[in-house]
């Protein structure tokens, strides 16, 4: 059964700029992960959160990949903050948040915790090792976990920039007015190479309309820079998708790095985007070798359709095979390793700093001449 209806029953709206907060005394610094949380808590992309979560939805996630209601979720949405600024607050305050010396928040607290982070590494990563960057992340966030509803009365300048950021029910009318019925999202923090095409296109084939919706919040050092990427995007998307079967808007938060348990929270956003299905491909979400290549597909065998209300596209590793003589899979393809054409994300940037283009095979032309440039600008 195809449904795009938003998880929970109904979008959240949480968005109110004539908010008056001249009064309100209290307030907190957060750091940018928490910004694009509370961007993206408000603008309903999170539905059914309507703030940060509390311990009992908290545990319940680490432990049952559910809020306490029962309904799926995976990623605790958290509000760290120093024990110092939480030693100025108390439970019942009505708290303005804070980033860059910006008032973008409010926050009605209803509860601060201390979270055992070794555990939270352990239940959301799989690993409690700081070279793994999101559990290094995890572990340099404040010690205190502040929840309760919010309030956006100030969009993030970053997300917000250009023509591509769209709120879930943006995106919704997007599609309604393209007379898409079925529409798969993909998630990327990459450029998107030959292998994102060929998977995106395969997908393409079966439902009306593609939604690319590129990560563009905190990413790692050594990822592409999101601007350099959004070029490549409409670069990519000008010469070689037809306009009227692909929509591109940003995904304005950062990224976790945490596999499988990842795959399932992008999954869900994307339906509250309106998605009817959703892409994972090799590794989804993965870094280093923390994941196995195919983890982030099986974790869905947990849960039924019905109470994921999203379809998941699962595709094996792409590449492309000289004897084949076009794009092709580990499940398509006869040929041995030494035919595919497999470049890592570290060779490919390596690559392109020192300014050598990978092949066409590997990457489109328009696409890499954006990112030489933008590397060469770093
Ligand atoms: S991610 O961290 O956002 O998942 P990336 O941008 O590389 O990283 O991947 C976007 C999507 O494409 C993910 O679903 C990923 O599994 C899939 N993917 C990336 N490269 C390949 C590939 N060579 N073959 C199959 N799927 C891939």
């Amino acid at each position: 059964m195809l449904t795009n209806i938003p998880h929970g029953g109904k979008l959240i709206q949480r968005i109110n700029f004539d908010y008056d907060y001249s009064i309100l005394q209290k307030e907190v610094l957060i750091d940018i992960t928490a910004l694009s949380d509370l961007e993206l808590i408000a603008n309903g992309a999170y539905s059914p959160l309507t703030g940060f979560l509390g311990r009992k939805d908290y545990e319940s996630i680490l432990f049952n990949t559910r809020l306490s209601n029962g309904l799926v979720w995976s990623i605790p949405i958290t509000l760290p903050v120093s024990e110092i600024q939480a030693n100025s607050i108390q439970v019942g305050d009505v708290v303005k948040l804070i980033h860059g010396g910006t008032v973008h928040g409010i926050l009605e607290l209803q509860e601060m915790y201390m979270p055992n982070k070794e555990r939270e590494a352990e239940q959301v990563y799989q690993t409690t090792d700081v070279a793994h960057p999101g559990v290094k992340k995890l572990y340099e966030r404040g010690e205190v976990y502040l929840s309760g509803p919010v309030t956006l009365v100030k969009h993030q300048k970053k997300a917000h920039a250009g023509t591509f950021y769209l709120t879930p029910e943006q995106t919704r009318k997007e599609f309604l007015i393209r007379g898409w019925k079925t529409i798969v999202g993909f998630q990327t923090r990459n450029p998107v190479h030959r292998a994102h095409e060929y998977i995106q296109k395969c997908a393409l084939e079966t439902v009306d309309g593609l939604f690319l919706n590129p990560l563009v919040g905190e990413t790692k050092a050594d990822d592409i820079p999101a601007d350099v990427r959004m070029e490549s995007y409409q670069a990519l998307l000008h010469s070689y998708y037809p306009k009227d079967r692909v929509f591109l808007a940003v995904f304005p938060a950062s990224m976790r790095y945490a596999g499988p348990k990842e795959a399932i929270f992008h999954a869900i956003v994307r339906k509250n985007f309106g998605c009817t299905h959703f892409i994972v491909g090799r590794d989804h979400a993965g870094v280093g070798s923390y994941y196995g290549t195919y983890d982030a597909q099986r974790i869905f065998n947990q849960f039924s359709h019905d109470e994921l209300g999203i379809t998941i596209m699962c595709f094996e590793h792409s590449f492309y095979c000289k004897k084949c003589g076009n794009m092709a899979s580990t499940k398509t393809c006869p040929h041995g390793k030494e035919d595919h054409l497999i470049l890592s994300g570290t060779k490919v940037r390596d690559m392109l700093r020192n300014g050598q283009t990978p092949p066409p095979e590997f990457s489109r032309q328009e696409v890499v001449n954006i990112l030489v440039k933008g590397m060469k600008k770093d």
